[in-house]
């Protein structure tokens, strides 16, 4: 008997049906994929599944008993955690006292007991390897250990089902390891887990059998042993689709953009580097070498301590994004939520919101133009949505992704920065998203392009700079690149070998 049975679960939204009479099914103690382009339906069958979202249609089986929902509670109760793409905590409460929020071990005297709380969280903590304190504040956290702290809350309720949804996608190499080995461990004590990722190998490194959601419909469900990458691909995407960068170099132009020298103390130091019309230059290194932050830095979002920036040729200073926005230099983060969208507006407003002089006339928004640039946008990076109209938060996170790359291409930038610009993007998007790289490429745009997928800034850098604790490790042509130079620059190796 499976612990988990959702059959025929469906899920209207205005405009969109998000789950059209969905099966899925899990073991106890199995590790269960759950894959699907952005928009699939992935996201909504958790939510369901956590007594967040009602649903319209369908039944929930717990060990073959129906499972009612009168609030999320139920649901945790139940011995079900999900956890999101975007976390639940509270930032300025402990570690341990998330772990036990709303649930707190408490005194006699009705006060709560931190002195139990703390040892009660700690344990669990320790069980699943974390290294850090369950008094530490959580937005002193880093991710992994945020996340951490999210497996912790589920054990803490004895759950016997954990979804995670995108759980490595902002982990390092390494803490992606740490994760496996508590889903492993998790796994032999009998718990069962739902994994949704973009990252087949992962997938395939840890899933035990994979569920395919296609626009919200079931596709079917396979053993790992028995299928392959390019199976599940077209089982996502409905035709076969090679996994492909289809980089075109452009022609190199003059330069545009040179750093000198850039320095933040502590963070990045001594970055000389320049950048010309029409080039990808790729930036590599590990997660937490420094490259979001120079980016960030050119960008006026965080101050510099030293260093010049030339745009075309001529200093200029940027103490702000908003000087860099007025002299053409983007930036698209893969932080979409604290920077990038603007969540509550629509679809429409978001993509005009970082130029508005372009749709405006005489100081006043015209509309018939912002729709209109708004409706182009989403015909050329096909996002899906029922209408400009939709509100950002309602959208898919990698829809979203695709929206915060409409806002910047909106602003007609000399150079733009992608910071990890295909993460959380499925594998057709991703396609898409290279193929604008190109167009901007063509209309002689400058691009620097971080990235932590070495195949990614392999395929679509003409140059590449490899940045190891803050400083330029050593800088590779197209042409001499290779998977394990970069990595051997990136861990602080030389060349010279
Ligand atoms: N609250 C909502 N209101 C309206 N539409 C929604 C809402 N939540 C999700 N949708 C829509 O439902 C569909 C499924 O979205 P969902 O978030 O489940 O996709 P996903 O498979 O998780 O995609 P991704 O890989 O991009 O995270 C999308 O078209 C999305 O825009
Ligand atoms: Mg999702």
């Amino acid at each position: 008997m499976p612990i988990l049975q959702m059959i025929g679960i469906t899920k209207q939204f205005p405009g969109v049906l998000a789950l059209d009479n969905v099966d899925f099914e899990v073991e106890r103690g199995e590790i269960h994929a759950l894959v699907g382009e952005n928009g699939a339906g992935k996201s909504t069958l958790l939510k369901i599944l956590a007594g967040a979202l009602a649903m319209d249609k369908g039944r929930i089986l717990l060990d073959g008993k129906p499972l009612h929902f009168s609030s999320p509670l139920d649901a945790i109760n139940m011995g079900i955690a999900v956890i999101y793409q975007e976390f639940n905590l509270v930032p300025y409460l402990s570690a341990g006292e998330n772990i036990f929020l709303g649930r707190e071990p408490r005194k006699f005297n009705g006060f709560v007991d931190f002195k139990t709380l703390h040892t009660k969280a700690q344990a669990i903590l320790d069980r699943i390897g974390a290294n850090f304190s369950s008094r530490e504040i959580v937005s002193r956290l880093s991710v992994a250990q945020q996340q951490m702290t999210e497996i912790a809350k589920a054990l803490s309720q004895n759950a016997q089902i954990i979804a995670m949804d995108e759980p490595t996608s902002a982990l390092t190499e390494r803490e992606v390891e740490h994760l496996f080995e508590i889903i492993r461990g998790l796994k032999e004590e009998g718990v069962a887990i739902i994994f949704v990722s973009h990252r087949l190998e992962e997938v395939f490194q840890i899933a035990e059998r994979i569920t395919v959601l296609r626009d919200g419909k079931y596709v079917g469900t396979k053993r790992i042993e028995e299928t392959n990458r390019d199976e599940v691909i077209t089982m996502m995407v409905g035709r076969e689709i090679k996994e492909k960068i289809p980089k075109r170099p452009a022609p190199i132009g003059e330069e545009i953009l040179r750093v000198e020298g850039l320095t933040r103390k502590g963070v990045f130091s001594d970055i000389s580097f320049s950048l010309h019309r029409g080039e990808v230059l790729g930036l590599a290194g590990l997660v937490g070498s420094g490259r979001t932050e120079i980016a960030r830095a050119i960008f006026g979002a965080d101050p510099l301590d030293g260093g010049k920036i030339y745009l075309e040729g001529k200093e200029v200073r940027i103490r702000s994004p908003q000087d860099a926005i007025r002299l053409g230099i983007g930036l698209l983060t893969e932080d979409r939520k604290r920077y990038g969208l603007v969540l509550p507006l629509t679809i429409r407003e978001n993509t005009s919101l970082a130029n508005l002089m372009e749709v405006a006339t005489r100081g006043f928004i015209n509309f018939p133009k912002e729709r209109a640039v708004a409706k182009r946008f989403v015909e050329e990076l096909a996002i899906k949505t029922p209408s400009i109209e939709q509100i950002a938060r309602n959208l898919s996170g990698g829809t979203q992704q695709k929206l915060v790359l409409a806002k910047w291409l909106f602003t007609k930038s000399k150079v733009l920065i992608f910071d990890e610009p295909t993460r959380g993007i499925d594998v057709g998007a991703k396609v898409e998203i290279y193929e604008l790289m190109n167009q901007l490429a063509e209309r002689g745009v400058g691009i620097i392009m971080i990235s932590s997928e070495l195949p990614e800034v392999l395929g679509m850098s003409d140059r590449i700079l490899v940045i190891h604790e803050g400083k330029i490790a050593g800088e590779l042509t197209r042409e001499e690149a290779t998977q394990e130079k970069i990595m051997h620059l990136a861990t602080g190796g030389s060349l010279a070998i």
